[in-house]
């Protein structure tokens, strides 16, 4: 298991440009960040890149990972089809902080067409620095692990 300055990240053509900023700025505050790519903006298919990024969360080399693409919502219906993956959309800090306190989310998503820059690093701040309250929200995050359809 990484330690918890380290962070693995993906995106399509459409999330690229965001992805490499988001390397950056997590750089300069002291996180190790892994890329799976993909790495430019020639058009690729997301959901390899979300695939490539939840085998390394699943596999538990590392706990959290961050996809992005034209919207975020490719990525996000990609990964949450993984078991143990709680993938969350996320265009606001609030959003943010409830998916870390409530879902305990394993994966942050944004959208490289749709969230600017500076909104995107404060809400990758939010999801990183709020804990998960546990508690009741425990038994619902372990009961998404139970669905089957
Ligand atoms: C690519 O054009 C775009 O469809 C993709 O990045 C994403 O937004 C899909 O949800």
């Amino acid at each position: 298991m990484n330690t918890e300055k380290s962070i693995i990240i993906g995106c399509d053509h459409a999330g690229y440009l965001l992805k490499e900023k988001i390397k950056t700025h997590l750089g300069s505050l002291g996180y190790t960040v892994t890329d799976v790519g993909t790495d430019s903006d020639l058009a690729v298919d997301y959901p390899l890149f979300a695939v490539k990024l939840c085998d390394r969360i699943k596999s538990g080399e590392f706990e959290r990972g961050i996809l992005v693409c034209g919207t975020g919502i490719g990525v996000s219906i990609a990964a949450n089809r993984n078991k143990g993956i709680r993938a969350a959309l996320c265009t606001s800090v609030e959003l943010a902080r409830l998916c870390s306190q409530h879902n305990n989310a394993n994966v942050l998503c944004l959208g490289g067409r749709t969230t600017k820059e500076d909104n995107a690093y404060a809400i990758t701040e939010a999801w990183l620095t709020t804990p998960f309250e546990g508690k009741h929200h425990q038994r619902r995050v372990d009961m998404l692990d139970q669905i089957q359809c």
